[in-house]
């Protein structure tokens, strides 16, 4: 039976990422480190409490001495880490909890890995993999001329969360060529489903218009998006991690492109269709609920994966086109308006308000 530590596995693609994975396999174990910020969330994970393959550990990735102890603890042999301050708007306000938490956090959890799997002759312990969670961010803005985004295209952040998961990118990329370090990056573009923070686009679209408020469009609203289903996200990692070679990169990516202001009318649109005719929320549902706002700043244009290599090396290919998966997406919100209440009610509108002004 393999153990895995995920890291950030109480979050959006973690929490996605274990309920995937234990349905994939019967037989492995999970200890799900997370130190619960505001994006984390237990409630994600419920069905699995009294799962005796389930351990969760409240703990912060920063704490060289606890996350050594886990390593102590369990034999791991996979670490999938997730765990990360990951919305951009946040990190143009407050940058440093993000180097905090994503450069320092990473390293610290190489050090314990290293610490845990190296033997004395520099080579590690049979089978022991790392696999690092990051972000097409990384890689900049592109033009819309038809290019993309490969493994090998240069760095080039933007915002302050990209560049601090291209440093954690770096320093993963240090370890491998550095210690022979076990481990894979992959690089991801925009994820969008269930138990996704309504401070990223679609979940907050949904609740805006679930509850007649405007939705805020920042700039003209035509930057462009690559969009991926968080369970083919969450497949490509385990693909990855069992199959890629490693040492290796791979970037993850469905070439679904749309611009904001395409999703934001789809899914009023879907959410019309969806409810019955006699829902009162129905009536407001309309494209009046757009405001354009003040654009992000250094806003990134566009975003579009290459994801050549995970399909010829891995063998990798997203099974969800984005009809499908908006659709069980906002039927997934509708169905749980509890999630939706419960995280909405409390600091979420002093950060709302902070942000929007609306
Ligand atoms: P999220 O914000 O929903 O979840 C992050 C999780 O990490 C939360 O559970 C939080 O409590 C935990 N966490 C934060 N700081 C921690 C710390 N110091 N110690 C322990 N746990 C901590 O994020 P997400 O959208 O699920 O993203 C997960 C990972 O995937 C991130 O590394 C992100 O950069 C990457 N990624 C996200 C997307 C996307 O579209 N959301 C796309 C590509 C890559
Ligand atoms: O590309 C992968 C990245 O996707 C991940 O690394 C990040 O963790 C994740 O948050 C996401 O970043 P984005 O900035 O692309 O996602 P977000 O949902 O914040 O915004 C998507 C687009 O929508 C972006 O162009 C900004 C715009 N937007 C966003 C919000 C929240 C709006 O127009 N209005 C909004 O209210």
């Amino acid at each position: 039976m393999k153990t895995y530590l995920v890291t950030g596995g109480a979050g959006f693609i973690g929490s996605n990422y274990i309920h995937y994975m234990f349905k994939k396999y019967k037989d492995i174990k999970i200890v799900n480190l997370d130190k619960l910020t505001y994006a984390g969330n237990p409630e994600n994970l419920k069905e699995f409490e009294n799962n005796e393959n389930y351990v969760f550990i409240k703990e912060d990735i920063c704490n060289a001495e606890a996350v050594n102890k886990i390593f102590q603890e369990y034999d791991i042999d996979r670490v999938v880490h997730f765990a990360a301050e990951s919305h951009v708007d946040r990190s143009i306000k407050n940058p440093e909890i993000f180097v905090q938490t994503n450069v320092i956090g990473t390293t610290v959890l190489l050090n314990a890995a290293r610490n845990a799997w190296e033997q004395e002759d520099g080579t590690y312990k049979e089978g022991k993999k790392f696999l690092h969670v990051s972000t097409d961010e990384v890689y900049g803005s592109l033009e819309e001329d038809g290019t993309f985004f490969y493994e090998t295209t240069p760095y080039s952040p933007h915002s302050p969360y990209s560049a601090s998961k291209a440093s954690s990118d770096m320093l993963v990329k240090a370890y491998i060529d550095t210690y022979k370090f076990p481990a894979n990056i992959t690089n991801c573009s925009n994820n969008y489903g269930p138990y996704q923070f309504p401070e990223k686009l679609i979940p907050l679209i949904i609740n805006n218009a679930l509850n007649g408020k405007k939705i805020p469009v920042y700039g003209d609203g035509l930057n462009i998006r690559d969009w991926l289903y968080v369970e083919d996200h969450a497949k490509g990692i385990d693909m990855v991690q069992e199959k890629g070679r490693l040492g290796e990169t791979y970037n993850i990516g469905g070439h679904n492109e749309r611009r904001n202001i395409e999703i934001v009318k789809t899914i009023l649109k879907l959410l019309y269709d969806v409810l019955p005719e006699t829902d009162p929320r129905r009536e407001h549902i309309n494209e009046n609920l757009i405001e354009y706002v003040e654009d992000r700043k250094g806003h990134d244009r566009r975003y579009a994966i290459a994801p050549d290599k995970i399909r010829k090396e891995v063998g990798w290919e997203p099974e969800t086109d984005f009809e499908t998966g908006i659709r069980k997406t906002i039927k997934w919100y509708l169905k749980n308006l509890d999630w939706m209440e419960n995280i909405t009610s409390g600091e979420y509108q002093n950060y709302y308000k902070e942000m929007y002004h609306l």
